[in-house]
């Protein structure tokens, strides 16, 4: 069992644990996501690990509430504990030799963007954070953000934070305005990516993009989260998740992360008469 050691509101939807894992703390790199089970009965699900400390032997996951498991995730309080926690899983994110990056988070994807622009900023890499979000009150990780980027800008759908527009309205901007990116790094909704790797590919400049598909085992046997990147199928919970954003397919990825969608819908609604009918 794993225990929940902080718990903080970030946003009316989003949440922030910070979990007692000590070996999963100890080998944790930016990029790298855990498999957690809340109790015996619960379904697996992939979250990015969001911050660690080695020292204290706890690891932070940000989670967006969109359904049954994270609704009862959510309804875990600081003391209580998780069934497994399980990690860390996939690859690293490339860090190395990159001077001069633009990070762009899209939404909840932010929760996973930010360990990289700390580790990009902890290794003397010029960050520009680019974050967007639907609209004010959706708005998470500002500071966080601002104390490891060189240029933060903030975006939102309505213009009720920062400037009205989106992610790639901004990062046009500082391309056409001569920032040299050595790098792009998206990580947010599929359709946010793939306009993002659209514009940097007509600018000819590398991006990788973080692929979140429905995960079961995160080992690469069951086949859940396959993608074809270049042509090629590979599993994002093994090969991934990051991958070049030139060569992801990402009409495929969105096609196949609706298949589940119904199914979804009922166990959320089934989670929301639990929790209404007092019994968690
Ligand atoms: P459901 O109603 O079951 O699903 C809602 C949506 O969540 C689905 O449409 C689907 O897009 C996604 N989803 C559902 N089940 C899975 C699953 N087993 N694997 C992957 N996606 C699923 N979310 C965060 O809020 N913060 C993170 O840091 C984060 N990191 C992730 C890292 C990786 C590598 C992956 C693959 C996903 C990550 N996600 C993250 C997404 C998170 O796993 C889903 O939001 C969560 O599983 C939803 O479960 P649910 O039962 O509450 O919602
Ligand atoms: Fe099963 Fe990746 S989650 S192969
Ligand atoms: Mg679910």
């Amino acid at each position: 069992m794993y225990q929940i050691v902080k718990k903080r509101v970030l946003n009316p939807t989003v949440t922030l644990m910070e979990i007692e894992a000590p070996l999963v703390a100890k080998k944790a790199q930016p990029g790298q996501f855990i498999i957690l089970r809340v109790d015996e009965d619960g379904e697996r699900i992939p979250l990015t690990i969001a911050d660690f400390n080695r020292d204290q032997g706890t690891v932070t996951i940000i989670f967006q509430i969109v359904g049954a498991t994270t609704q009862k995730l959510n309804h875990l309080h600081e003391g209580g504990f998780l069934q497994d926690f399980v990690g860390p899983l996939g690859k690293p994110t490339h860090t190395e030799g990159l001077k001069k990056v633009a990070v762009v988070g899209g939404g909840v994807g932010c929760a996973i963007a930010y360990p990289v622009a700390k580790k990009l900023h902890e290794q003397g890499c010029e960050v520009h954070s680019i974050v967007g979000f639907r609209n004010k009150d959706l708005v998470i990780l500002k500071e966080e953000f601002k104390s490891v980027s060189h240029m933060y800008a903030l975006m939102t759908d309505d213009g009720s934070a920062g400037e009205k527009g989106l992610v790639t309205d901004a990062l046009r901007r500082l391309i056409e305005s001569g920032e040299q990116y050595d790098q792009v790094i998206a990580i947010g909704p599929l359709i946010m990516m793939k306009f993002v790797t659209k514009l940097t590919k007509a600018f000819d400049i590398p991006t990788v993009v973080s692929m979140n598909p429905i995960m079961i085992d995160g080992t690469g046997m069951c086949g859940g989260c396959r993608l074809t990147v270049g042509g090629e199928t590979k599993f994002a919970c093994v090969d991934g998740p990051d991958f070049d954003g030139f060569l992801v397919d990402f009409d495929e990825a969105m096609a196949r992360g609706a298949m589940y969608r119904d199914f979804e819908r009922q166990a959320h609604e089934e989670a929301c008469n639990l929790f209404r009918g007092g019994k968690a």
